[in-house]
C-alpha cells in the first residue's frame, strides 16, 4: 500500500487534533561515534507538544474522539501514580476544555514530583487508591458523583480504543519516519522502541503494509505480559479497525523483557547509563523507566556487534521525561 492509501484508511477513524505531529527525526552522530555503532536517528516523539509531550498524545486523538460520542464534560481515568499517560490525558483534556479526575494507584507521597507534580499543575482533581480494586470502585463512585451533580462523565478505562489507537498512532509515525529518511535518501534497517506491544504493533503493521524489510525491535519496560500474543492481537484488532485484510503472527513479534531490570517502574543501572549517555552526547533527555531501558537495549546490541556501521537505526523517543525529577538522585 502507498502512504496515501494508508493515510486514507487512518482517516476513516474519528479523530481530534491534539498532538504536535510530524515530530523531528534527529541524527545522533555523537552517540553513534561514542558507541562505535550504526547510524542512529532519534524520532523525537517526546516533542508532541502538550504537557511535556510523549507517545500517548497521539493515541488520545482517537480515544478522546471516541469518547466525544457521549458528549462528556469530565474525563475520569485510573492509572499509576507516576503515569505518563495520566499527565498527557490531563493536558489533552485541558485543550479540549474537559475536566479531568485522576484516580492514581498508590499513596500521595510527601514529595510530589515528576508526572504527579505536572498532574497537579495542570489542574487535575487527583485521588489515590490503595489497589486496583479500590481504584475501580472509585472510578465508578466518582462518575456517579459527577452525574448526581449534573455532569457528564466518561471513564477512559472503559474506552475500548486504547490498544488500537496506540497502534494506529505508530503506524502513522512510521510513515513520518519513512518520509523523513527518504528525504535523506535513506531507508531504516531497524526500529527500536520502548513498547508493551501497542505502539510496536503499529510499526509492525506499517512494515507489512509498506512491504518494508526493517526489523522492529521492541523493548518492554515490564515483564507482566505475554508479548507475542498481546502484540499480534493488537496488530490484528488494528487491521480489522482499518478494514484491511492482512495478518500479523505471534512469531513475527520481536520484543524483549531483558532490560526490565528489577521490575516495572524501578530504574536499572543499564537504563541509567543510557539516560546519561544520551544526555551527555546529544542533549537528549530520556527517562529511567521506559526510554532509558529501551536505549540500554540498543546500546547492549551495539556492544554485541549486531550492526554494520552504515545500518540505519531509528530510536523512537516515546517521552516520559518528567520521571527524571522523581529519580533526581540518580543524576547527581
Ligand atoms: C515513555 C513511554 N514509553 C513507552 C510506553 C509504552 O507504550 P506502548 O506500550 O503503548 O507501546 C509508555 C507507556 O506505557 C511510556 O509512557
Amino acid at each position: 500500500m502507498s502512504h496515501q492509501q494508508i493515510r486514507e484508511r487512518i482517516a476513516t477513524l474519528p479523530r481530534l487534533d491534539i498532538a504536535l505531529k510530524n515530530t523531528p527525526l534527529e541524527e545522533a552522530r555523537n552517540l553513534s561515534r561514542t558507541l562505535g555503532g550504526p547510524r542512529i536517528f532519534v524520532k523525537r516523539d517526546d516533542l508532541t507538544g502538550v504537557a511535556l509531550g510523549g507517545n500517548k498524545l497521539r493515541n488520545l486523538e482517537f480515544r478522546l474522539a471516541h469518547a466525544m460520542k457521549d458528549d462528556p464534560d469530565t474525563v475520569i481515568v485510573g492509572l499509576d501514580l507516576q503515569s505518563n499517560s495520566a499527565r498527557q490525558t490531563v493536558g489533552a483534556c485541558n485543550k479540549l476544555d474537559l475536566k479531568t479526575i485522576l484516580v492514581l494507584e498508590g499513596r500521595r507521597p510527601n514529595n510530589v514530583q515528576g508526572n504527579l507534580l505536572v498532574d497537579y499543575l495542570l489542574g487535575a482533581d487527583v485521588h489515590f487508591a490503595a489497589d486496583q480494586r479500590e481504584q475501580r470502585a472509585m472510578l465508578d463512585s466518582l462518575a456517579e458523583e459527577v452525574r448526581t451533580s449534573g455532569g457528564r462523565p466518561h471513564i477512559l478505562n472503559d474506552n475500548p480504543m486504547f490498544d488500537v489507537a496506540s497502534a494506529v498512532a505508530y503506524l502513522e509515525v512510521t510513515l513520518e519516519v519513512m518520509e523523513q529518511l527518504e528525504a535523506r535518501e535513506l531507508k531504516p534497517d531497524y526500529f527500536y522502541m520502548s513498547s508493551s506491544g501497542k505502539g510496536s504493533a503499529g510499526i509492525m503493521l506499517a512494515k507489512k503494509l509498506l512491504g518494508a524489510d526493517f526489523i522492529m525491535q521492541a523493548i518492554c519496560a515490564t515483564a507482566e505480559f505475554d508479548l507475542p500474543s498481546r502484540t499480534a492481537r493488537i496488530a490484528n484488532e488494528t487491521i480489522a479497525a482499518l478494514g484491511l485484510d492482512i495478518e500479523v503472527a505471534e512469531d513475527e513479534v520481536i520484543n524483549t523483557e531483558a532490560f526490565v531490570g528489577k521490575g516495572y517502574g524501578i530504574p536499572s543501572d543499564a537504563g541509567d547509563e543510557a539516560v546519561r549517555l544520551f544526555a551527555r552526547t546529544e542533549g537528549i533527555i530520556l527517562d529511567p523507566i521506559y526510554t532509558g531501558k529501551a536505549a540500554a537495549g540498543l546500546i547492549a546490541h551495539i556492544r554485541e556487534g549486531r550492526f554494520e556501521p552504515d545500518d540505519v537505526v531509528v530510536f523512537v523517543h516515546t517521552g516520559g521525561t518528567p520521571a527524571i525529577f522523581k529519580w533526581n538522585e540518580l543524576w547527581i
